[in-house]
């Protein structure tokens, strides 16, 4: 099980292998001579890059890098004026916490805090049961929103915090590690507490004083995990693809897992999204193209659940056509992952709902455009590996606040985008009723027997249709006022290949430090067809790297590997970063441990705000109605025990302590809005 472990070391973060091998069209031989020729004449790739949005002169405005004209109506920026108001922080490799000047940090739920059942103390040293395990804050914190609870200003002191737990540190969560016998877990506690580990955390909390939040033993405490029941509901319900020996109707499935960013829908529900969970299923006996197309395995899986082949809790790991039909084997069951899934963090005895008409792929995140009483709503989600594409889903129904719940989920059009090197963009259907999607798939030969079929094979479906491989999509966000989609493309170490040539919004061969691109759907309609788009910044050191004024990353805002994004209450666009084992050991004196940076989208003036301790990636951040109190989650401190050029991490309790991921409460000592 080492091997397992060690896979997830070198996979950086439990990042999955590129699975597109499709032939699928990218765009830009005459945009590549283009910019060898700019390249030349302005001697840098990222002046190379403006210079393609200068020269394409498509009518739209793009004779400046950053090509979207601020919309005429409702500017300024609420709350966001001039210059962002804070010193920035300077890189850091220290194993704690950096913060500007006047703003302090504490950490809070670390892995292991109890939240519900017998409230069971964490114990140091991975000593804690599998019954404990389901009672505590899981590990590896991602993706984390807070709902209010009460009115005015009790508000922003008193709420539900819901967070993902992307994965788990199997080293670090036994005392020795996993315990393996011939490739078999031998114990099996140890594979469910590895399970409860993994899901969701749902917790209430109140403030005691500022900067300072306790948990409440509340009724809505709730742990969610990789075992969990759910119901599947929207086209797949009920399709032959979901039936399995748990569910031979095809209507639930068991857990949620690799819960990476997460989203929130306008009527106070949360949004798990399930990203790479291909890795955690084998299949042994042929994999279809629902498997294969995933990077289901066809070996051991990565922490071995499947072997405890005695217990159907575990065995559904082996996705190997065991029995006579689907119905006697888990056949099926990794076609229970991949959606995205609503839990109602209100009511704590509510079964968690698959979405599925929202696709099925590694789902990094998802978030909708500003809703507006009676129109239709719709939902941004990015497949976050190499070459995999950018989705919008518009609902059928139109939104009606008060009335509308999740249900709205259930019907609406699957699009996936495609990016043209002018600088415009569309969304095409993944839908059997679209006529051009019926005679691309003839086209291409490809058979999908119904709607289910495109949804469980989202990514073929969005292969035939042509849409556009991207650099990683990692969080989006959209700006609460102008509607403006920000999308993070992390990097993409295969970018230049032979199938995936550089292109107009994925510029750069071998794409190490990643970008931000953003769109503006025509006539800012979330539901339009087409857009517009530009890059917003290109990551990287000070001679490789470009900001929205055209000018490079500089001491104050050196930045590589962009992942989280997320709009404040402000206006002021968060960026977090995800530089995974390699890069962080390669570029640590120079890029510092992973951080967060805010942006002016208007100006694109950032700052560095924080950086967090050893061997960490900084992902999900959201801030009290107030912008009073910020959250900020601290992934896999110290990363599987890995030492980095300085010293592995202890964070956050000190000492010789195991590294706990765990929240971050940040606050300016003034008590004023933070970022400001
Ligand atoms: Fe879980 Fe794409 O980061
Ligand atoms: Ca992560
Ligand atoms: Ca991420
Ligand atoms: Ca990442």
């Amino acid at each position: 099980m080492k091997d397992n472990s060690r896979d997830l070391m070198l996979a950086d973060n439990g990042d999955e292998e590129l699975s597109n091998h499709s032939g699928n069209p990218d765009f830009a031989s005459v945009l590549e001579k283009r910019m060898s020729r700019r390249d030349i004449m302005r001697g840098s790739l990222a002046a190379a890059v403006a210079g393609v949005f200068a020269a394409s002169g498509a009518g739209t405005a793009l004779a400046r890098p950053g090509f979207l004209p601020p919309q005429a109506k409702g500017r300024p920026p609420f709350g966001l004026k001039g210059e962002l108001g804070f010193t920035p922080v300077p890189v850091s490799i220290a194993d704690t916490t950096v913060v500007p000047a006047g703003y302090s940090a504490k950490p809070f739920l670390p892995w292991g805090t109890p939240i519900c059942g017998h409230y069971p103390a964490y114990l140091e040293g991975g000593l804690n049961s599998g019954a404990d395990q389901e009672c505590q804050i899981g590990m590896n914190h991602d993706g984390i929103h807070y709902f209010p609870m009460g009115r005015g200003d009790k508000a922003s002191r008193h709420g539900l915090i819901c967070m993902n737990h992307e994965y788990i540190d199997q080293p670090k969560l036994h005392p020795n590690g996993p315990t393996v016998v011939n490739g078999v877990r031998v114990v099996e506690d140890e594979v469910r507490k590895e399970i409860a580990a993994h899901g969701v955390s749902v917790v209430e909390v109140r403030e005691v004083a500022h900067g300072n939040w306790e948990v409440v033993k509340g009724q809505y405490n709730r742990r969610i995990t990789a075992g969990t029941p759910m119901e599947i509901r929207g086209p797949v319900r009920g399709s032959d693809l979901v039936k399995t020996q748990y569910s031979p109707k095809g209507t639930m499935t068991r857990g949620t897992i690799n819960n990476c960013a997460h989203g929130y829908t306008p009527w106070g529900t949360y949004l798990t999204c399930e990203e790479n969970w291909a890795g955690y299923f084998t299949n042994k006996t042929g994999r279809p193209r629902e498997h294969s197309r995933y990077g289901v395995r066809t070996g051991s899986t990565r922490y071995g659940w499947d072997s405890v082949s005695h217990i159907d809790e575990y065995a559904r790991f082996d996705a190997s056509a065991l029995g006579n039909s689907a119905v006697e084997d888990y056949r099926n069951e990794p076609n229970g992952q991949g959606w995205i899934v609503e839990i109602d963090p209100f009511d704590p005895a509510s079964t968690p709902i698959k979405r599925t008409s929202m696709g099925r792929f590694a789902h990094e995140g998802v978030v909708f455009a500003p809703a507006k009483a009676g129109q239709p709503l719709a939902f941004y989600s990015g497949d976050d590996a190499q070459n995999e594409y950018i989705y919008k889903f518009v609902t059928e129904g139109r939104y009606q606040p008060g009335r509308t719940s999740g249900d709205i989920l259930d019907k609406g059009t699957l699009y996936v985008a495609v990016f043209h090197d002018d600088g415009s963009g569309e969304w095409r259907a993944l839908d059997l009723r679209d006529p051009r999607f019926r005679a691309a798939a003839a086209s291409a030969g490809v058979e999908f027997k119904d709607q289910a079929d495109v949804l469980v094979n989202t990514r073929l479906a969005a292969d035939v249709i042509g849409a556009t491989k991207m650099d990683r999509p990692e969080w989006g966000a959209v700006h609460p006022q102008t509607n403006e989609v920000y999308f993070a493309l992390t990097n993409n170490s295969s970018r230049g290949g032979a199938s995936n040539p550089v292109d107009a919004a994925n510029p750069r061969a071998n794409s190490a430090f990643g970008h931000i691109i953003r769109w503006r759907e025509r006539g800012n309609r979330p539901w339009a067809l087409q857009f517009n788009w530009d890059i917003f910044l290109l990551a990287g050191p000070a001679d490789d790297s470009r900001k929205l004024d055209g000018e490079p990353l500089d001491d104050t805002n050196i930045v590589a590997s962009p992942d989280g994004l997320w709009f404040d209450h402000q206006g002021v666009l968060w960026i977090q970063t995800d530089m995974g084992g390699s890069q962080q050991r390669a570029e640590q004196g120079r890029f510092g441990n992973n951080q967060m940076l805010a942006a002016n989208p208007y100006t694109g003036e950032m700052r560095r705000f924080f950086v967090g301790p050893l061997g960490q990636e900084t992902t999900g951040v959201i801030t009290t109605p107030d912008s009073r109190t910020m959250f900020v989650n601290i992934q896999h401190p110290g990363e599987s025990g890995e030492v980095y050029p300085q010293v592995a991490s202890h964070w956050p309790d000190g000492g010789n302590a195991r590294a706990r991921s765990a929240t971050v409460i940040i606050t300016k000592d003034d008590g004023g809005v933070v970022g400001n």
